[in-house]
């Protein structure tokens, strides 16, 4: 099905995690004392993280991004019987050096010579994404790198998205959001973003209130459908 154009977007908003950065590539990193247990940890700690972000924001037991990440690291390692705290260090460190997918650096600058503004909006904690960000050569793209911590509450609570419309100055309905988890997306989309999912992986659809207003593959495909 062919996907609606977005309409009057003055600002563009990316989650970071699995969208702008891919999030294997820290246990990838270590295939070589991991082996093929690399991927079933990649996948284990993923989940577990966002599992924990939402029973956190539930519990109304806010922890940052860093500790969620650590934890969820932990019990990934425990469930997979690995202990081994020097390689903890290096996945954790590694994490702060997640690659940005092949697209993410081009894209963001043709957006921003457009003259629609950029930003984050994420889990993460600012020291997290700037360091990831840095890395990948991507901070000069962006307008705003905004985090959850601004308000001690992870996605896909509202207040987070409304972060977004308060701290770049446009209206919700002015802004395109882009997301690889559905899960975010739906949020963002529930909120009253224009949003884009970014289906990587071929997942199927969420079954959820508010489906986003676009599916794309990439985030190549963006800017057609900002019709920039
Ligand atoms: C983030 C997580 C959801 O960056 O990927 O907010």
């Amino acid at each position: 099905m062919a996907n609606p154009a977005f309409e009057n977007i003055e600002a563009c908003v990316f989650d970071a995690y699995g969208t702008l950065f891919d999030v294997n590539t820290a246990a990838a990193a270590c295939a070589d004392e991991l082996g093929d247990q690399w991927l079933p940890l990649a996948d284990m700690w993923r989940q577990k993280q966002v599992q924990y972000t939402w029973l956190r924001s539930l519990m109304k037991a806010h922890a940052d991004f860093w500790q969620v990440t650590g934890d969820a690291l932990d019990f990934a390692m425990d469930s997979l019987g690995i202990s081994d705290d020097g390689l903890r260090a290096r996945l954790m460190d590694l994490y702060l050096e997640l690659e940005a997918y092949e697209e993410v650096a081009e894209v963001l600058s043709t957006i921003k010579a457009s003259g629609l503004k950029t930003a984050i909006l994420s889990n993460g904690s600012p020291r997290m994404l700037l360091a990831a960000t840095d890395n990948s050569g991507i901070t000069a793209s962006l307008d705003a790198i905004l985090s959850v911590e601004e308000i001690g509450i992870f996605k896909p609570e509202p207040a987070v998205y409304q972060m977004g419309v308060d701290r770049l100055g446009v209206a919700k309905e002015n802004i395109s959001f882009q997301s690889s988890n559905a899960w975010d997306a739906a949020g963002a989309s529930n909120f009253g973003f224009q949003v884009a999912w970014v289906n990587r992986f071929g997942q199927a659809r969420e079954r959820l209130p508010q489906p986003p207003k676009a599916e794309i593959k990439t985030l190549r495909e963006l800017p057609a459908l900002l019709e920039i």
